[in-house]
């Protein structure tokens, strides 16, 4: 191990502006930033490898480019197989992130555990638990298999050596935070390894065609790399959702090469493992108070599936100079915007009051069909009255309180309609051409003071 060929090959480079140093630096002399150099291999950069993506220096039409989708492989999880748009693309790379203990491994190997009973030949890579540990967790869950090949490494090159010896038709890296080439100087976790890793399987598997699963931990306080350094490199992105004080468990899919993004996959932490839910409206619904004010039930759309939420609020008087604005599960300057048009527009006097928001149920709702049902729930709570029950509300909420159209809104009503509730009070624009169910009452308003005479 001569320290001279490692120098030769590793480079310090700036991940803000790529600036290259033959060592480690605090600050970058051309960008200024601080703790910013991750050791990388040079050489390896330099020729590519990152995607399997052919240069031949020609154009040619794009109508001649052979575009056959690939090849999909449905793993039998049926809430898997909608986040990742249909099953797994032969070759694809997939990150899987999400906090220590959310239940990654676990999904992962239920998962596998169904390829491998499909026939599939599955390489699980473990840099984390022993293979007893596997063993262990696997038989609590069910999932044996012969085909389901359990390799205990932290070696990069030695996990690549195997893929190319046990030429398995899927891989999973539990986790890549692990995994350690010797060829760079620094330590596994870091910034460069992760990096380097992760580029490196992910040429080898889509050159070979292997799908490759690649589990990364989120920390909060950034001590390792976090999955974000690999989303750019990867073609999809799932991150759990929810946290582990709780039974539900909800991965979301960031980006998706393949198909449609923000899609969910709604799962229960049981004894046995992951249990699909297959009716997550109900599940988030099933906890709701009844004839309680601050509580408030919004359509909002997950990738393609319309998912019921309830929204809760709790406006009380504040003692404090400057009072308190939490939101969870919902966006915070999204909050703090409608909070200010209720104020304005309405003359709901909020700005003395602590304003708590909860989409509960642990999902997170970003999308801003969304604010007519934040809103409501905060007029609920501050007015102490409570909201028609069987009432499902959806709109976008503009700065001068008119209330906007958004997409899907008869998916939305169905949703409703197949949960029993029995009124929505939706967007006017377009709301003519909504073909609703017979026994839906529709509520059309065009704006948050029209909200306020029909909510109650
Ligand atoms: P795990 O998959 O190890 O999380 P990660 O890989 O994301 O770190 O999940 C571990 C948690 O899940 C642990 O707190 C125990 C719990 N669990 C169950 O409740 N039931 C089960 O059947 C299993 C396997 C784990
Ligand atoms: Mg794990």
């Amino acid at each position: 191990m001569g320290v001279g060929l490692k120098k030769d090959k590793s480079s310090f480079v700036c991940q803000q502006c790529g600036y290259m140093s033959p060592k480690w630096l605090g600050k970058c002399p051309s960008c200024s930033c601080w703790n910013c150099f991750a050791e990388e291999i040079v050489a390896l950069a330099e020729t590519g490898g990152r995607n399997e993506i052919k240069f031949d220096g020609k154009p040619m039409p794009i109508s001649e480019i052979p575009a056959e989708e690939g090849k999909r492989i449905l793993t039998g999880v049926t809430e898997v197989d909608r986040v990742l748009g249909g099953g797994i693309v032969i070759g694809s790379a997939i990150l899987v992130g999400g906090e220590p203990g959310i239940g990654k491994s676990t999904l992962m190997l239920q998962v596998m555990k169904n390829l491998a009973a499909g026939g599939k030949k599955v390489l699980y890579v473990s840099g984390e638990e022993s293979a007893h540990q596997i063993r262990m967790r696997s038989r609590r869950i069910g999932a044996e298999a012969k085909d389901l090949l359990v390799l205990v490494e932290v070696s990069l090159e030695k996990i690549i050596e195997q893929i190319r010896e046990n030429e398995p038709d899927v891989v999973v890296i539990d986790s890549i935070q692990t995994v350690y080439s010797a060829e760079l100087m620094s330590a596994p976790g870091s910034v460069g390894q992760v990096r380097e890793a992760s580029s490196r399987l992910i040429h080898h598997a889509k050159k070979n065609g292997i799908p490759l699963f690649l589990i990364g931990h989120v920390t909060k306080d950034g001590s390792i790399a976090g999955p974000k350094v690999l989303e750019h490199m990867v073609d999809t992105v799932l991150y759990f959702e929810g946290d582990s004080g709780h039974a539900y468990r909800i991965i979301r899919g960031i980006k998706n090469r393949f198909g449609p993004t923000n899609e969910i996959g709604v799962f229960e932490m049981r004894d046995r493992g992951l249990k699909e839910v297959a009716n997550p409206s109900a599940f988030f619904l099933s906890e709701r108070p009844q004839n309680a004010p601050g509580s408030v039930v919004a359509a909002s759309l997950e990738g393609t599936r319309p998912i019921l939420v309830e929204i809760q609020s709790l406006v009380s008087p504040s003692n404090l100079g400057m009072p308190r604005r939490t939101a969870i599960g919902v966006d915070h300057n999204r909050v703090s915007l409608l909070v200010a048009v209720l104020d304005k527009v309405c003359g709901l006097q909020l700005g003395g009051s602590d304003i708590f928001i909860n989409a509960a149920g642990g999902v997170r709702v970003e999308e801003p069909a969304a604010d007519l049902g934040i809103v409501s729930a905060m007029a609920s709570s501050f007015l102490e009255r409570q909201v028609e029950p069987l009432t499902v509300i959806f709109g976008e909420v503009g700065l001068t309180g008119e209330v906007r159209a958004v997409s899907q809104m008869e998916t939305r009503i169905k949703e409703a309609s197949r949960l029993g509730f029995t009124r929505c009070i939706i967007p006017h624009t377009m709301s003519t051409s909504v073909n609703a169910p017979p026994d839906m009452e529709i509520r059309p308003i065009r704006s948050l003071r029209e909200l306020l005479e029909n909510l109650f």
